[in-house]
């Protein structure tokens, strides 16, 4: 990794997701996560101890209209920190996420690299999702499943 990549990351957990984990103003939450280089939309919420991917935050796109609650993990990539054998298996990839307008990430929820929440959609509490969901549509479970189609 280059020094300037290195420095880039450093910056975005000391001074962006860091205090933004704890920050009592939403309003500043939000701001924080924009300077990490996540793009978020207009009538955002996003609540406390919510893990962003610090490597490629750029790649976390957040419509309008969108709640996260509380320590929702979202990541965009995935690399053994260290060198071993699973690198052949599971070289580094990186690949974006993205949130559509007016979706809600229950307590807990975990999105993973790749994958886009609907409009309108919601998933539940401590769920983990590992593909698309549909628009208006709860998904529950590890892994997130549809449950039912929300009538809006
Ligand atoms: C998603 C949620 C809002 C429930 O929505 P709902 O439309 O009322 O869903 P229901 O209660 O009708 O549940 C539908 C099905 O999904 C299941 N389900 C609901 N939440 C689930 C969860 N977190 N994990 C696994 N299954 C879940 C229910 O057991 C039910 O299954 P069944 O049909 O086999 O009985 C709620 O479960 C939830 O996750 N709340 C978290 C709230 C939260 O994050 N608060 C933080 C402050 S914003």
């Amino acid at each position: 990794m280059s020094p300037s990549r290195a420095l880039k990351i450093f910056f975005r957990r000391m001074f962006c997701l860091g205090p933004a984990k704890l920050c009592p103003l939403a309003s500043v939450r939000i701001l924080l996560c924009r300077l990490m280089g996540i793009q978020i939309g207009s009538d955002v919420y996003i609540g406390f101890h919510v893990e962003l991917d610090t490597n490629f935050s750029e790649l976390i796109e957040i419509g309008d209209h969108v709640t996260i609650s509380h320590r929702c993990t979202i990541v965009s990539h995935m690399a053994t920190s260290v060198a071993t054998p699973l690198q052949r298996l599971y070289p580094p990839s990186a690949a974006p996420v993205r949130i559509c307008d007016g979706a809600w990430l229950c307590v807990g929820a975990i999105l993973l690299p790749g994958v886009t929440v609907g409009e309108n959609a919601v998933v539940a509490a401590g769920a983990v999702v590992d593909r698309d969901v549909p628009a208006n549509t709860l998904v529950a479970g590890v892994p997130a499943r549809p449950v039912k189609t929300l009538s809006l």
